[in-house]
């Protein structure tokens, strides 16, 4: 009877911690493969990729398909984005598939007669539209790392949309918003077949998106950026006041760059170089970090909530004064921004007591879109692969024609509009990232795979506009410093600063009144945000060759999927 109840007892906590450990905790754990992204349904075609013997790369390629049609806020074939990759040995790379601005683009083209900037030249107009980059990058990717032929790995997307899914609820909220006429592109974007709104858990099918994603499929890069397709996007830029051209389109190359290198006791972080500043600026606040004596300061407390602020202020000063593209400033000081001595030299002036304060005239943007994605995912030979990409805003410039079914990017207003003009609003106008042709505006986009023993340890990025660099900085050093398991590390506090404007964002309800009101006596303007960040992340335990994703919970439709 003993032993009975004793097994009765046992069995009830076993059961217990696997409802905690399925239920509660949003970690996944994996043996073989694990591809986290923020739709579900996507992950699941990179891991169908994974299982029938493709690698991080060709599932990478597949997953990104899939968000174009399950995430189209953000999930695109219309916008740009970056690739960290590397692979079970350790050797890192990047592919850069930025957009890029077009020929006929000039320094002063969103400025008013009289000065000013007029931003929906940059926000909601054709001319915001950057040459787009996705598909020649995952090509690249492919071509040059992947495994499984190219269709097979586009095809799945094409399903999606023809075959079509269960509309959700994030879905449904976009198209509510996009029913009048202010967007007329995206007021008839979410239609079912019989040509009204599609209401949630109906089937949405997306048969242009399809007809396009189909031509991808069967002729690769050129099927976008060359014959019929190009031709359409070219005519309805000329028609429409845009300015691509397929002179544009057939000059669109992704790049091959060496990633952004840094440490972190004895760990080797990898992460985007320009365009992107997402790499230089967390590898020298890591570099910061590393000056902190962490048996002192704790998790959370006001001084550690202050250190990371005034990181952050440093970092990102420093990225709007020095960063662009790199084939257009061919002397950004890249090692010394990356070194420890800099890293020393900034925090020289670091005060415990006092906030310090942003000055436009020594040396941040006003505007951060709502939208960029993240994969992160990791293969059977312990290959790993870190994509963020992005339209910019939610559904990115709102416009696309309705033939071809996908939406265009507003990635131009990531340039600096104005030439020397920089306001403590946070418009920024270093030379470094004004426009010119053909030129690849700023990123702050952050993909990053951080190292540990020569073998890939910690996949991780996120969406949000400059917070992601924050994000991104605050995860990896909850995992590296604080050792918090992945869910953990992505679902805690976040602070957030940019220079300018001159304020601390944190995230209302994860802050503590007492440290907040401690900040603002130290000088510190705050500001609460719900959340901030949406991360998605792999740990792998090579040793044990257990791999752990989580999903941010922010995000209703992410998932981690592992096998
Ligand atoms: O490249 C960038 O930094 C921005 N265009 C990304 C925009 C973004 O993350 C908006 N999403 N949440």
């Amino acid at each position: 009877m003993k032993y009975l109840a004793h097994q009765t007892k046992a069995l009830t906590l076993s059961l217990l911690f696997l409802f905690i450990t399925t239920t509660l905790l949003s970690q996944t754990y994996g043996k073989n493969g694990m591809v986290v992204s923020s739709n579900k349904l996507s992950s699941n075609v990179g891991v169908s990729v994974l299982k029938k013997g493709g690698n991080a790369i060709d599932a990478a390629v597949a997953t990104a398909f899939s968000l174009a049609v399950t995430l189209p806020s953000a999930g695109n074939i219309g916008g740009g984005g970056f690739i960290v990759f590397m692979d079970a040995d350790g050797e890192a790379t990047t592919i850069d598939f930025r957009e890029k601005a077009p020929l006929a683009a000039t320094e002063d083209m969103y400025l008013h007669e009289n000065g000013d900037v007029v931003y929906s030249r940059r926000r909601t107009e054709l001319t915001a539209v950057g040459v787009p980059g996705t598909v020649a990058g995952l090509y690249k990717a492919h071509q040059k790392y992947g495994k499984l032929p190219w269709n097979e790995l586009v095809d799945p997307a094409v399903q999606q949309a023809k075959n079509g899914f269960e509309f959700n609820w994030s879905l449904n909220r976009a198209a509510e918003n996009f029913s009048d006429t202010v967007y007329p592109f995206m007021a008839n974007y979410f239609l079912n077949d019989k040509k009204v709104r599609v209401k949630p858990t109906e089937i949405w099918k997306q048969p242009a998106l399809a007809n396009t994603l189909s031509i991808i499929r069967d002729q690769g890069k050129d099927g976008f950026y060359k014959g019929k397709v190009a031709k359409i996007i070219a005519n309805h830029m000329k028609e429409n006041g845009g300015i691509i051209t397929e002179e544009d389109l057939a000059k669109y190359e992704a790049i091959e760059r060496k990633p952004m290198k840094g440490t972190y006791k004895g760990y080797d972080i990898y992460s985007m170089p320009p365009p992107s500043s997402g790499g230089v600026a967390l590898i020298e606040m890591m570099n910061m970090m590393e000056l902190v004596d962490f048996e002192k300061v704790e998790f959370n407390s006001t001084e550690y909530v202050h250190i990371m602020a005034e990181a952050m202020r440093r970092a990102f000063a420093d990225r709007a004064e020095h960063l662009g593209d790199p084939d257009f400033n061919l002397d950004m000081p890249l090692d010394k921004l990356t070194s420890k001595e800099h890293a020393q030299n900034r925090f020289d002036n670091l005060d415990m007591q006092k906030a310090s304060v942003s000055d436009p005239t020594k040396y941040g943007q006003i505007y951060d879109g709502d939208n960029t994605t993240h994969i992160s995912i990791m293969d059977k030979d312990g290959n790993a692969v870190s994509l963020t990409y992005t339209l910019e805003s939610s559904y990115g410039s709102k416009t696309g024609i309705p033939e071809l079914g996908f939406i265009f990017n507003n990635e131009m207003g990531d340039f600096n509009p104005q030439k020397g003009v920089t306001t403590t609003t946070g418009q920024i106008g270093s030379a470094a990232n004004l426009i010119k042709p053909e030129k690849r505006m700023l990123s702050s986009m952050t993909p990053t795979i951080v190292g540990k023993d020569g073998k890939p340890y910690l996949v991780i990025g996120s969406p949000g506009g400059r917070t992601i660099i924050n994000t991104v900085f605050q995860t990896v050093l909850n995992v590296l410093e604080f050792e918090m398991p992945i869910d953990r590390a992505i679902e805690n506090m976040k602070v957030h600063h940019q220079w300018l404007p001159d304020v601390l964002t944190y995230e209302k309800d994860l802050l503590s009144p007492d440290t907040r009101k401690a900040l603002e006596a130290m000088g510190h303007k705050t500001r609460s945000r719900t959340r901030l960040g949406v991360l998605m992340g792999i740990t792998y335990d090579s040793e044990n060759k257990i791999i752990t994703g989580a999903a941010d919970t922010v995000r209703p439709d992410g998932g981690a999927v592992g096998y």
